[in-house]
């Protein structure tokens, strides 16, 4: 079986694959009647014990275009909530004889152990702080769309590093296709460690958001800004800095917006949602004609067509694509 777990699974190559086949995907997502008979008599289950709107959604619509069977499970309403263990669910389902499990889980890693449990392909929706594999696929596919190829492009990502999977996953991608990275965030959402890791992938660090704007952290201007979503809902303990202070600091303001635009109005603004309007992005910039927000959502089906065309398609297309139980 192979599955999708991680960005670190793919090479250049790989990754390069998955989004030329997205490219054909989006082509299908434009016709009136977008079913292809492609994955007919194929199971994917949605097993998310998170929650979702974009990544669920995706994977369901991406399943049922291809013409597989897609069911979803959560959390809530499954026997997980009865006390079965996630071994145990994930054998039961797979017993079904099913072919593809999407999973999103709170714990890092859980799609590593899920992958060790069962036949199915597994591919990893987002597992807690750890990896978010087929959202990094669809930022570069978005990126690359406006801005050709990201080889040397400079691409700035702000916010709240400690929590995003988004980013870890981005970084990898990112760096795989050439591009030039900056992470910028208070002290207090760096995660511990970051320094060593910078140096040996060969990213930027700075607290500076102003600077890094004008041109500052690799010393080049941007291409495209990431604003990452602040997690409230992993800072059991409270955050700091306040939002009133976070937004002054680090969020993408009218201001900012306005300066960016006038230094540079081709900048593309991503974000990968849901947004905290008003704390990490202003409506502004949410709105603006450089945001890319909604074509992130539009990508995250054609690029999760090519996901499973790869994972489940057969052995002919899947060369190179996902990691392997065996590897
Ligand atoms: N970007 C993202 O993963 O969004 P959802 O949590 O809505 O799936």
């Amino acid at each position: 079986p192979r599955h999708l777990l991680s960005m670190a699974d793919l090479d250049a190559t790989a990754i390069r694959t998955i989004l030329d086949t997205a490219t054909q995907m989006h082509d299908v997502q434009k016709r009136e009647v977008k079913k292809i008979p492609t994955l007919r008599g194929r199971t994917i289950i949605n097993l998310f014990f998170e929650d979702s709107t974009r990544t669920r959604s995706s994977f369901e619509i991406a399943g049922k275009w291809m013409s597989a069977d897609t069911i979803n499970i959560t959390g809530k309403g499954s026997s997980a909530s009865k006390g079965e263990s996630l071994r145990d669910t994930v054998r039961t389902i797979d017993a079904m004889g099913v072919d593809a499990l999407v999973i999103r889980h709170g714990a890092s890693g859980a799609c590593h152990q899920v992958a060790g449990w069962v036949d199915a392909h597994v591919i990893n929706a987002g597992d807690g702080t750890h990896e978010h594999p087929t959202q990094a696929l669809l930022d570069a596919y978005t990126m690359e769309r406006r801005l050709g190829s990201l080889e040397g492009k400079h691409v700035a990502i702000v916010g709240d590093l400690t929590h995003s999977r988004v980013v870890r996953s981005n970084l990898i991608s990112l760096r795989r296709l050439g591009a030039d990275v900056t992470l910028v965030a208070p002290p207090t959402l760096m995660p511990s460690g970051i320094q060593t890791w910078a140096e040996r992938d060969g990213f930027a660090l700075s607290h500076d958001l102003d600077g890094v704007l004008q041109g500052g952290g690799s010393g080049r201007p941007i291409d495209a800004l990431m604003m990452l979503r602040v997690q409230k809902e992993r800072m059991s303990g409270g955050y700091f800095p306040t939002p009133r202070e976070y937004t002054v600091g680090y969020g993408l303001t009218r201001d900012r917006l306005a300066r960016l635009t006038d230094q540079n109005p081709e900048i593309v603004i991503c974000h990968p949602g849901p947004m905290n309007r008003g704390l990490e992005i202003s409506a502004d910039a949410a709105d603006a004609a450089q945001s890319l927000v909604l074509d992130q959502v539009s990508a995250g089906v054609a690029v999760r067509m090519s996901v499973l065309y790869h994972l489940l398609a057969g052995e002919e297309s899947a060369t190179n694509v996902g990691a392997t139980n065996e590897g």
